[in-house]
Formats: C-alpha cells, sequence, structure tokens
C-alpha cells in the first residue's frame, strides 16, 4: 500500500524535523518578543522614570543615582579582569530570605550607568549589591590581600597584586569615554580630568572605592520598600 502524501499543516511539519524545529524555536520566541519588547518603550522600566500626578518624580530618592566616579569605574574594570563576577552576584531578589540577609531588594535604576550590569546568579560568596559601608577600607584591603586573615573558612583567592599595581589612566580615559558613548553622562571635563582624579592610586584603592560605592546611591529607608 502506497504511504499516505500529508495532508495539512500539522501532518506536514510531523514528518519534517526540520520544519518542527523552525516552527517550534518560532513558537517559542513569541513568548520572549512579548516580555522583552515593550521594556524598549515602556518610561517606567526604570524605577526614576516614575512620575507623581503633579509631573514631579514620584520617588525622588532615587535621583541618588549616579555614574561611578573614575576611580570607582576603574575597579568596576578590574572586577571585571579579575572574574569576581563568577562568584558574587550583585542583585538582591525580592524575597523574604534575601531582603532580611542583605538589605532591599535591586531595583533596575540601579544599574543604569552599569554597562554590562553585574546581576549574576553565580554565589559561591555573598552578593555584593549593598556591600558598600558594610566594612571599612582597611577591612576590604586586608581581606582583598588574604581572605582567610578575616573569615578564617573563606575559600576567596587572595589579590595580592592589586596593592602595588597602578592603574592604567590611559586606558581608563578611552573607558570613561565609552561609557559617554553609550549614554553615562560623564562631562568632558570629567574625562579630561580622570588622570588627576586618580593620580597616585593604586588598583586596590580603585577596588575598594568601587565595592564601597555599591548599592549606597539610593537611600532606602531601613526596612521599607522603596514605594511605601
Ligand atoms: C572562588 C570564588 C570567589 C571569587 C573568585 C571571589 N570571591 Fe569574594 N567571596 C567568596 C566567598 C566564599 C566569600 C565569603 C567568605 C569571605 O568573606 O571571604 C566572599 C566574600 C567577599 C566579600 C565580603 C562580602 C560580605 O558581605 O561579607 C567581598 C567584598 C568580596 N568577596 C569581594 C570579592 C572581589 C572584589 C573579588 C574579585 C577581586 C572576589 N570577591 C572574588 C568567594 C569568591
Amino acid at each position: 500500500m502506497a504511504e499516505d502524501k500529508p495532508k495539512g499543516l500539522q501532518e506536514k511539519l510531523e514528518k519534517n524535523v526540520f520544519a518542527l524545529l523552525l516552527m517550534v524555536a518560532f513558537v517559542l520566541s513569541i513568548g520572549g518578543i512579548v516580555e522583552i519588547v515593550p521594556l524598549f518603550y515602556l518610561e517606567n522600566v526604570l524605577e526614576d522614570n516614575a512620575l507623581a500626578s503633579d509631573g514631579s518624580p514620584r520617588f525622588p530618592e532615587l535621583a541618588g543615582v549616579r555614574p561611578y566616579t573614575p576611580l570607582e569605574l576603574a575597579g568596576r574594570d578590574i572586577y571585571l579582569r579579575e572574574g569576581c563576577y563568577a562568584c558574587h552576584s550583585q542583585m538582591v531578589r525580592p524575597l523574604r530570605d534575601e531582603k532580611e540577609r542583605y538589605g532591599h531588594y535591586s531595583l533596575a535604576v540601579e544599574s543604569k550607568y552599569d554597562h554590562p550590569f553585574q546581576w549574576g546568579s553565580k554565589r559561591t560568596g555573598p552578593d555584593l549589591a549593598r556591600v558598600g559601608g558594610k566594612y571599612s577600607d582597611e577591612w576590604h584591603v586586608a581581606h582583598l590581600l588574604d581572605p582567610r586573615s578575616m573569615v578564617p573558612e573563606s575559600v576567596m583567592p587572595r589579590y595580592r597584586w592589586l596593592k602595588d599595581a597602578p592603574i592604567d589612566v590611559v586606558s581608563l580615559k578611552k573607558r570613561v569615554g565609552a561609557m559617554k558613548a553609550i549614554g553615562v553622562p560623564y562631562s568632558e571635563k570629567e574625562i579630561a580630568d580622570v588622570s588627576t582624579a586618580v593620580a597616585g592610586k593604586t588598583e586596590m584603592d580603585a577596588m575598594v572605592a568601587y565595592l564601597q560605592s555599591l548599592g549606597t546611591m539610593v537611600k532606602f529607608r531601613e526596612g521599607r520598600d522603596y514605594r511605601e
């Protein structure tokens, strides 16, 4: 008996594995598009764009989010270079245990000048989104030189070379310029003054400045949601 010719779309797809794969990819992408595309044009994806009925900013404390200083930006780049993100996330989830441990959950606006953002999900070590101000600068230096001197059971590697490494000013200036090119509001003067801003600083100074800035730009009220 001769095999039936496939009839109808469904039967054709089920008998051709490539057509089926294409169709599956197409159908699944609809879900992605519906979730992602609105984020490109909705105004209040960034919480600081929310306006009160009189047109003033609804949450003025969110205006505290600022670009990193050149020194902090240098620290951030060292954070990327050293792969700190392989063990540390920077996003407090809106779950009770996270809020009790780290503080207010992370808002999108807090990483609006972070390119690329460091949210992540791998946590061999604790989340660092709110580590700024938690310890002294001296603690961070001692911890980065030898984590076990501060936390005996730590598995974090040592980062001893940061202490004597000078900051690469020439490339830092370009990197600040690159941030400006993608929309971070640095002024021409700030870019021109990069070398004075980081004069005499080491990579360790930059890393500590960066860590101390994390999570400190919005002044959240203790135990309160930012919308309350
Ligand atoms: C192999 C995984 C690993 C890597 C890579 C790593 N860390 Fe850690 N980190 C940990 C662990 C585990 C802890 C918790 C124990 C401790 O405090 O040392 C920690 C703790 C910390 C803390 C203290 C957090 C707190 O709230 O107590 C800071 C700050 C920190 N790391 C910064 C860094 C920086 C900066 C880098 C990159 C230069 C880095 N870490 C790389 C694993 C890692």
